[in-house]
C-alpha cells in the first residue's frame, strides 16, 4: 500500500438522499472510521469527509411524489443519515452535501477547465422520452417484454432472464414505469467527457503507483482498459434536480458528474469553518504534503477509477492517492432482502443492539480486498460473545472489579518475572498498527484476540483470587500485570469499539489513549472504580430486530431486494397503477396456450444468474426442466411439493444454463421501489398433468 503522509483526507462514498441507511452501507462507513480512528490515534492529522449525495432523476421524482421540494427532502434525509451515522459511532469530521455552492463551484470550474482542454464535446443524440410525463426516461424507468427471449416485465436496458442487453425502443411492448404509458424516441443535445483521450493517463494511473489493491487493479484492466473507453454523457435534460451547465440554461450535470465533488465541497466548507488551508488537500502542486484515500464499494469502482480521476487529472486538482474498494454484504450467504428481514435498516438494528458489536464483527471480518463479506447471525453471536465478551470484556471486569473490593482499588508493581511476557505482546503494537493502515483489520483483530487470550489464561494461572488470603501482594502483582493487558487490548482495540474503551479508560482513570500509550506502564495508582461494561449479545434480540424488519416490508408493500435506497429506486408504494391492458385477442388465440398443473420436484438457485432458479417438474406423464426468473422472491426450498402452473406448449428455449421447457405462471409488480411476485395458486391437491381451461 502507498505510504501515508501526515495529512490524510478520508472519505466514504456519499450516500443517497433518498432511503434509509442500512446494514450493508454500514460496511463501508464502519471500515472508513476504523481507518480514521487508527490514524488520528497515532497522531496524524486526518480528516473524515463525507456528505448527501442530493442531485438525479430518482431523487427528483421521489419529491415530486410525495409533493414537496427536493430541497426539503434531502435535507430531511440528510438529518437522518447523520443521527443513523452517530449511532454508529462514525465520527465524520464534516457530513455536508452535494447541493452546495462550494461543490456547485468546483463542479464549475473542473468542467470548464476539461472543456478548455477539448476534452467535452456536444453532440446529438436520440433518448427514450414520456409524452405523458414530459420527461427523458433512463433506462431503469422503462420495462417492457425481453425483445430476444420474451421475458415479461423487464428493465429497459437489459433482461434478468437472459441477460441480453438492448434499447428500451427495442422492446416490443416499453412502458413507462411511472405512468404506464409507451415511450417514444426523441433527440437532444447532450455533452460528452471524451474518456478515450484520457487512456494512457489512466493507464499509468492504475498501473503506476499502489492506488489500488490488484484486484481491483486487474478488474479495471480486464473490464475497461483493456478496451476503448467509451465517451461519457454528462448532462441531462429538465425536470432534473442538479446543477445548471455554465452557459445553459434547461441542461444539467448528470449526478455522477457532480456527485464525487462533493468530496472537495465538503472539504472546502470545513476549511472555512475551521480556517484550514483548503489549497493544501486538493490544489496540484500545493497538496504534496497530503494523501487522499476513497473508500467505495465494488458497485462505483467504475466512476471513481476512471471517471473521477480523469476529471481531477485535467483540471489542476489532486488526484487521490488510494482508492480502497470493498466488497458487497450478504446475510446468511444471501443478498439482503426485505422479505426474509435481512435488509436491516441502521434505526432498527439500534433499536435493538449495541452498535459495537456490528462494528466489532465487520472488522474481525474486513480485508483490503473486494471480496463479499458474509453476515452470518449465529456467527455473529457466537463470535462477538467468545471473543469481545469473553476474552475482553470479562478480563476488564473480573480484574477491576477484583482490584476495586479486594485491593481497595489500587494496582502496585509490575512483578518482575511478568516483564518479559508483557514486553513481548508490547512488541506486537507495531505490527497491528500496519494491519489497520494496510486495512488488514481481520488480521489485525485475530493478534489482538491472542494477546487478550494469553491474558485471561496468565490471569487464571497467576490466580489472586486464591493468593488474596495468604499472600495479598502477590495478588496485587497478577492483577497489576492482568491490568496492563487490559490497557494494551483495549488501546488495540480503540479503533473498533471506541466507547468500549472509553469506559474501560474511565474505570482505568487515564486520558484518552494514543497509540503511543499503548506500551507505556500502568503502576502504583488508583483505578478509578469499576464500570459496567458490555453486555452478551442475546440472539432473541437479533431475532426480533429481524423480525421487525420483515414486517416492516410487509407493512409498506415492499416485497424484494435491499435496494431501495439505490439511485435506480423511485416510483413509491402508493403511486402505483397497474399497467394498461393488452391489446384484445379472441378466443382461439387464447385456447392454443396449453396452461396445466405441474408439480415442483426440485428447486435450485442457479448460482450465476441474477434471478434464475432451476425447477424439475412433474407433469403426470413426463418430468420437464425450466428457468424461472424468481430467484429474488421465493425461497427454492419452499417450492418443493408445490403445484404451480406451466405455459406447457411453449417452444422450448436454449439458455446460458440449459434448456427451459416451459414456464412458469406468476403474478408480480414491479415499480422501481418495491418488486413483488405472487405464484398463481392452484390447490396443491390438483393433479399433475391436468389442463387448465
Ligand atoms: N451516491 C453514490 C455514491 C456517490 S460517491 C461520490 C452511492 N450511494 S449509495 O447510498 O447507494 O451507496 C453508498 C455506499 O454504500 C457505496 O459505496 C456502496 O457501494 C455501499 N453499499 C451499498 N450497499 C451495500 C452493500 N449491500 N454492501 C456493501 N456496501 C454497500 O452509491
Ligand atoms: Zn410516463
Amino acid at each position: 500500500m502507498i505510504p501515508l503522509k501526515n495529512r490524510v483526507l478520508v472519505t466514504s462514498a456519499l450516500p443517497y438522499a433518498n432511503g434509509d441507511i442500512h446494514i450493508g452501507h454500514l460496511v463501508e462507513y464502519i471500515q472508513t472510521d476504523v481507518f480514521v480512528r487508527f490514524l488520528k490515534m497515532t497522531g496524524r492529522d486526518a480528516l473524515y469527509m463525507c456528505a448527501s449525495d442530493t442531485h438525479g432523476t430518482p431523487i427528483e421524482i421521489k419529491a415530486s411524489q410525495r409533493g414537496i421540494d427536493p430541497e426539503e427532502m434531502v435535507a430531511q434525509y440528510n438529518r437522518e443519515h447523520l443521527a443513523d451515522f452517530e449511532g454508529f459511532h462514525i465520527a465524520f469530521d464534516r457530513f455536508y452535501t452535494t447541493h452546495s455552492d462550494e461543490t456547485r463551484r468546483h463542479a464549475e470550474a473542473i468542467f470548464t477547465a476539461c472543456r478548455d482542454k477539448g476534452l467535452i464535446e456536444t453532440r446529438e443524440v436520440e433518448l427514450t422520452y414520456c409524452e405523458h410525463d414530459g420527461r427523458f426516461l433512463p433506462d431503469r424507468y422503462v420495462r417492457g417484454t425481453c425483445p430476444k427471449c420474451g421475458a415479461l416485465d423487464q428493465y429497459g436496458d437489459n433482461c434478468e432472464v437472459c441477460g441480453t442487453t438492448y434499447e428500451p425502443t427495442d422492446m416490443k411492448d416499453a412502458r413507462c414505469v411511472i405512468c404506464g404509458n409507451p415511450p417514444v424516441r426523441r433527440k437532444s443535445v447532450h455533452y460528452f467527457f471524451k474518456l478515450g483521450a484520457c487512456h494512457a493517463d489512466l493507464a499509468e494511473w492504475v498501473h503506476g503507483e499502489e492506488h489500488l489493491h490488484e484486484t481491483t487493479e486487474n478488474w479495471i484492466e480486464a473490464n475497461f482498459l483493456s478496451q476503448e473507453l467509451r465517451d461519457w454523457d454528462i448532462s441531462r435534460d429538465p425536470p432534473y434536480f442538479g446543477f445548471t451547465i455554465p452557459g445553459e440554461t434547461d441542461k444539467f450535470f448528470y449526478v455522477w458528474m457532480d456527485a464525487p465533488v462533493g468530496y472537495i465541497g465538503t472539504t472546502d466548507k470545513f476549511c472555512q469553518e475551521t480556517g484550514r488551508s483548503f489549497d493544501e488537500y486538493w490544489k496540484q502542486g500545493q497538496s504534496e504534503g497530503t494523501t487522499i484515500i476513497h473508500f467505495i464499494g465494488k458497485d462505483i469502482a467504475y466512476f471513481h477509477i476512471l471517471f473521477w480521476p480523469a476529471m481531477l487529472m485535467n483540471s489542476g486538482y489532486h488526484v487521490p492517492d488510494r482508492v480502497q474498494v470493498h466488497g458487497f454484504l450478504t446475510v446468511n450467504g444471501e443478498k439482503m432482502s426485505k422479505r426474509t428481514g435481512t435488509a436491516v435498516s441502521a434505526r432498527t438494528y439500534l433499536e435493538h443492539l449495541d452498535p459495537q458489536y456490528l462494528r466489532y464483527y465487520y472488522a474481525a471480518k474486513l480485508g483490503p480486498t473486494n471480496a463479499d463479506l458474509d453476515l452470518n447471525l449465529e456467527d455473529f453471536v457466537n463470535r462477538v460473545n467468545a471473543e469481545l465478551v469473553n476474552k475482553v470484556v470479562n478480563l476488564a471486569s473480573r480484574t477491576l472489579k477484583f482490584v476495586d473490593r479486594r485491593l481497595d482499588g489500587r494496582v502496585g508493581r509490575i512483578p518482575e518475572q511478568d516483564r518479559a511476557m508483557l514486553d513481548e505482546a508490547r512488541a506486537r503494537v507495531d505490527r497491528i498498527g500496519h494491519d489497520y493502515e494496510d486495512c488488514e483489520y481481520a488480521r489485525a483483530l485475530r493478534a489482538i484476540i491472542e494477546i487478550a487470550e494469553e491474558a485471561n489464561k496468565y490471569f487464571q494461572d497467576a490466580a489472586p483470587f486464591t493468593s488474596i488470603k495468604t499472600d495479598p501482594e502477590a495478588a496485587r502483582g497478577a492483577c497489576t500485570t492482568a491490568t496492563n493487558f487490559i490497557k494494551l487490548v483495549a488501546g488495540l482495540l480503540k479503533p473498533v469499539v471506541p466507547a468500549l474503551v472509553a469506559d474501560i479508560e474511565k474505570s482505568l482513570a487515564i486520558e484518552p489513549m494514543t497509540w503511543e500509550d499503548l506500551k507505556t506502564d500502568y503502576e502504583d495508582r488508583a483505578i478509578g472504580g469499576f464500570e459496567r461494561l458490555l453486555e452478551r449479545v442475546d440472539m432473541k434480540k437479533v431475532q426480533a430486530m429481524i423480525e421487525q424488519t420483515r414486517q416492516q416490508s410487509e407493512s409498506s408493500g415492499e416485497g424484494a431486494g435491499a435496494g431501495a435506497s439505490r439511485q435506480d429506486a423511485g416510483v413509491a408504494d402508493e403511486q402505483w397503477k397497474p399497467l394498461p391492458i393488452a391489446p384484445e385477442i379472441d378466443i382461439e388465440t387464447f385456447a392454443k396456450v396449453d396452461l396445466r398443473v405441474a408439480r415442483v420436484l426440485e428447486a435450485e438457485d442457479v448460482k450465476e444468474s441474477r434471478a434464475l432458479l432451476r425447477l424439475k417438474l412433474d407433469l403426470g406423464d413426463h418430468e420437464r426442466q425450466v428457468f424461472a426468473g424468481m430467484k429474488n422472491y421465493v425461497k427454492p426450498e419452499d417450492l418443493v411439493g408445490k403445484n404451480v402452473i406451466v405455459v406447457a406448449n411453449l417452444k422450448p428455449r436454449k439458455m446460458r444454463f440449459g434448456v427451459s421447457q416451459g414456464m412458469v405462471v406468476a403474478a408480480g409488480v414491479k415499480g422501481v421501489e418495491h418488486e413483488q411476485v405472487w405464484l398463481l395458486g392452484v390447490s396443491d391437491e390438483a393433479r399433475p398433468g391436468a389442463r387448465i381451461s
